[in-house]
């Protein structure tokens, strides 16, 4: 694709439909060109988000399994392109995109032919019959807060029938409750594969959590704090690209043997809150949500892994003591 600058009127005018999706009439989708910015901006920066997910998952040992891979609220492309970059198209047989607009699906169809042009891709939506849904990858990615609650249960109740799903949404309150609501009613149909590291009802609902939301950070690449226009768009919009929140859901239709599915692992929620000589930390696991704390001075190794905060957010507790973490690891 040739190099494309940014224009900035249309990326305020689709920020601000973004931010503000119950005022959204029709689609936000005018022209090509509105796609085409998305792509290179908002799309990118969800790409950086996508790359994350699809490097915890390599990590975790799952492997895509469907013969289709079906992007629903496609958008312009971004998650099925970064599927394909991630895993390549050998093992596919189709793909299956998915918008309300028109016009996005023939973007991310002509983005996706120009790639892979040997690709059988379909432009359809899918309903709960269709028999290729149980052999079916199916991707998501930041759509939940503009579906209404039908939508939203409708969608549900078709990617609940697939082989796989990988969903991604902002790391946003909101967001991430919604992709929560999803969980549960996936959760006894589908096994979860990620974030979660038990199978039990999330805790995140709970009276006692309703300030927390699960999300976690990806890394932006260098490209954002080298690139003058990553600069122009993070002061034009307001964008922190130094911050890339996102939360996410992976489910399998079998039981998958991946890493950390066993009572022994934790996800740190979020980011771990440095203060002078311990570290406080949000840890979910089998037994529920909690704040635990970890002084310096009892595992130094772990502390300086989690203020460094590149390891991702897999954890072992080795010994737990009155809510102090007194050894523990990190898993990658
Ligand atoms: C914020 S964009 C995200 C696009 C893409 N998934 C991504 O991550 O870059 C949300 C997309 O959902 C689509 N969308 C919203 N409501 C929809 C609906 N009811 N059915 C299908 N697509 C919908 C919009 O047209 C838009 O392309």
């Amino acid at each position: 694709m040739e190099r494309i600058s940014f224009d900035w009127p249309t990326l305020e005018r689709l920020r601000s439909e973004f931010l503000n999706p119950d005022e959204i009439e029709g689609s936000y989708w005018k022209s090509k060109e509105d796609l085409e910015q998305y792509h290179i901006s908002f799309g990118k920066r969800i790409s950086w988000k996508w790359s994350a997910v699809w490097e915890e998952l390599r990590n975790l040992g799952w492997q895509p399994e469907g013969k289709t891979l079906l992007d629903w609220g496609c958008g312009s492309g971004v998650a099925t392109l970064s599927f394909l970059e991630a895993f390549g198209s050998d093992a596919l047989e189709s793909i299956i995109l998915w918008d309300h607009s028109t016009l996005a699906c023939q973007f991310a169809r002509q983005h996706v032919r120009e790639l892979h042009p040997h690709l059988a891709v379909e432009v359809r939506s899918i309903e709960s019959t269709d028999p290729k849904l149980a052999d079916t990858i199916c991707l998501a990615s930041h759509v939940l807060n503009e579906l209404s609650n039908d939508e939203q249960e409708t969608l549900n109740s078709i990617f609940g029938l697939a082989r796989q799903i990988v969903w991604i949404e902002p790391g946003d309150y909101k967001s991430s409750h919604l992709l929560g609501i999803q969980r549960e009613r996936l959760a006894g149909r589908m096994r979860i594969v990620a974030p979660c590291v038990c199978q039990e009802s999330c805790p995140m609902f709970l009276e006692d959590n309703a300030r927390h939301w699960c999300h976690f950070f990806a890394r932006s690449p260098i490209e954002a704090f080298t690139d003058p226009d990553w600069a122009r768009f993070a002061t034009m919009l307001e964008i922190d690209l130094r911050s890339l929140p996102y939360s996410y859901l992976v489910l399998n239709s079998n039981d998958c043997k991946v890493i950390g599915a066993e009572p022994a692992y934790s996800r740190v929620i979020g980011k771990p809150r440095q203060y002078k000589g311990y570290t406080k930390t949000l840890s979910c696991d089998s037994q529920g949500l909690r704040d635990l704390e970890l002084q310096k001075r009892d595992d130094g190794k772990l502390w300086k892994t989690m203020k460094k905060g590149r390891n991702g957010s897999l954890y072992k507790w080795n010994e737990l003591y009155n809510g102090r973490i007194k050894q523990g690891e990190s898993v990658f």
